[in-house]
C-alpha cells in the first residue's frame, strides 16, 4: 500500500454549502484542503483570497494547502500566512526573487513550496531545491478544475524525484490537475506522494467519500 496525501481542492466544491462539503471531505479522510488562489492575470480565472482562507481555517483543522496563481505573490504571502495557510506554494514562472520569497514564507511559519507549469522545465528548480518543502508539478495548465491531465508530466515527476535525491532532499512531490483513479497509479510510481484533486473528490458521481476511496484504492 502506498501512503499518499490527498489535498482536496475546494475549487469544485459547492460554495453554497462549503462547511458541509469540507466536513464531508474530512470524514472521507482527506489530509489537506487545497485552496486555489487565482487573480485573472497570471491565470485566466479569478477565485479566492485571504478572506476565504481565514474562513476555511475556522471550519476545519486540516492543514490548508494554499496554491498562489497570482502576479506579485510577495505582496500577499503575509496575508495568507496570517489567514492560516500551512503550505504556501508560489510559481517559479512569476516569482523573480524566488530565494527571498521562499525564505520569507518559511519565516512566516509556513512550508515553502514551488510550482511548475506544464511548459516549465524541471531544471529551473536546481538552485532552490534546498529551500523547498514541496515541489508541485502541474499536470494541467492552471486556471480551472475539470481539465484533462497532460500525460507527459509523468516524465517531469521522475526528473524532479531524481533531482531531489541528488541533493538528498526529502521534499514532497505534489501533482495537481486532472487527477483520477485511472491516471494516479502511474504518477505515484513516478514519485508523486501528494495529490491535489477537485473534480475526483467534490464532483465524484458516487459522492465525496466514494471519490476519496477510489483515489486511495487505485494505489493500494
Ligand atoms: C488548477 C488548480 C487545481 C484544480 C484541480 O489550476 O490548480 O488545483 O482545482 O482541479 P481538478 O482536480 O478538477 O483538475
Ligand atoms: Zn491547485
Amino acid at each position: 500500500m502506498t501512503a499518499i496525501t490527498i489535498s482536496a481542492s475546494i475549487l469544485s466544491a459547492d460554495f453554497a454549502n462549503l462547511t458541509d462539503q469540507i466536513r464531508q471531505a474530512e470524514s472521507a479522510g482527506v489530509d489537506w484542503i487545497h485552496v486555489d488562489v487565482m487573480d485573472g492575470a497570471f491565470v485566466p480565472n479569478i477565485t479566492m483570497g485571504p478572506f476565504i482562507v481565514e474562513t476555511i481555517h475556522r471550519i476545519t483543522r486540516l492543514p490548508l494547502d494554499v496554491h498562489l496563481m497570482i502576479e506579485n505573490p510577495d505582496h500577499h504571502i503575509e496575508a495568507f500566512a496570517q489567514a492560516g495557510a500551512s503550505n504556501l506554494t508560489v510559481h517559479i514562472e512569476n516569482t523573480p526573487n524566488i530565494h527571498r520569497t521562499l525564505t520569507e514564507i518559511e519565516n512566516l511559519g509556513c512550508h515553502p513550496c514551488i510550482a511548475l507549469n506544464p511548459g516549465t522545465p524541471a531544471n529551473r528548480l536546481e538552485a532552490i531545491i534546498p529551500y523547498v518543502d514541496m515541489v508541485l508539478v502541474m499536470t494541467v495548465n492552471p486556471g480551472f478544475s475539470g481539465q484533462k491531465h497532460i500525460p507527459e508530466m509523468v516524465a517531469k515527476v521522475i526528473q524532479v524525484k531524481r533531482m531531489l535525491a541528488d541533493q538528498n532532499r526529502l521534499a514532497r512531490i505534489e501533482v495537481d490537475g486532472g487527477i483520477t483513479a485511472a491516471n494516479l497509479p502511474v504518477l505515484v510510481d513516478a514519485g508523486a506522494n501528494t495529490i491535489v484533486s477537485a473534480t475526483s473528490v467534490f464532483k465524484y458521481p458516487g459522492g465525496i467519500a466514494a471519490g476519496v476511496q477510489a483515489l486511495r484504492s487505485s494505489v493500494s
